[in-house]
């Protein structure tokens, strides 16, 4: 099969390229060393939420993983992968958690559809709502959805927290914050959940590790 059909992708990409040369000559190539960036990122896959757009940053900034629904599930290879080389290898100083408003894989875990075999990925989202059900059954499906995309950030943060990397991290005096926002995909802004930790004693006792 020919790549006709993104021949617009390579004509954007050399453009680009060729605007960062023109800003910085050094920039590919300092890149092409080594990366240090300060920031990691887990957010959701929708096309909407693009990670260095949205806060700002460059190519080597920030260490992005992204999934439906942010979710950090405890026994996601691929999660746990990329958090382990930002938090030990990389060792970087936040990680972001980051929901959205709107969020596609929330909503559908909130009704009764079936898409097949991300159901069971975003399985975790109903167990959640059923924790909350007492608060978010008392609200209009709007604002039920925006609690759930919350409430959702607000436990991916506690699972990063529980996580043995992050532990491990903080029993070895490794400065390191968990942030919980969200962003409105209605307006482009990003908002603080507060709900950063960086330290063990913010997370329930069964999950902290003691040396
Ligand atoms: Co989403």
């Amino acid at each position: 099969m020919k790549a006709e059909t993104i021949a617009p992708l390579f004509a954007n990409n050399r453009a680009w390229a060729a605007s960062m040369t023109a800003r910085d000559p050094e920039f590919f190539l300092r890149l092409s060393r080594q990366q240090a960036p300060q920031y990691l990122w887990i957010g959701c896959a929708d096309s909407r939420v693009p990670a260095n757009e949205i806060v700002g940053l460059l190519p080597g900034e920030i260490f992005v993983h992204r999934n439906v629904a942010n979710i950090v599930f405890h026994a996601d290879l691929n999660c746990l992968s990329v958090l382990q080389y930002a938090v030990e290898v990389l060792r970087v100083r936040h990680i972001i958690v980051c929901g959205h408003y709107g969020c596609g894989g929330v909503a559908h875990a909130m009704g009764h559809g079936e898409l097949g075999l991300i159901d069971n990925w975003l399985r975790c989202i109903k167990d959640l709502y059923l924790q909350h059900a007492n608060e978010l059954d008392r609200l209009d499906e709007a604002s039920r959805l925006r609690r759930l995309c919350e409430l959702n950030v607000r436990q991916q943060v506690a699972n990063t927290c529980h996580t043995t990397i992050v532990q491990k991290a903080w029993a070895n005096g490794q400065e390191l914050t968990v942030h919980g926002l969200i962003y409105d995909i209605r307006d482009g802004l990003l908002h603080d959940l507060e709900v950063s930790t960086n330290d063990p004693r913010q997370v329930p006792s069964i999950y902290r590790l003691q040396r």
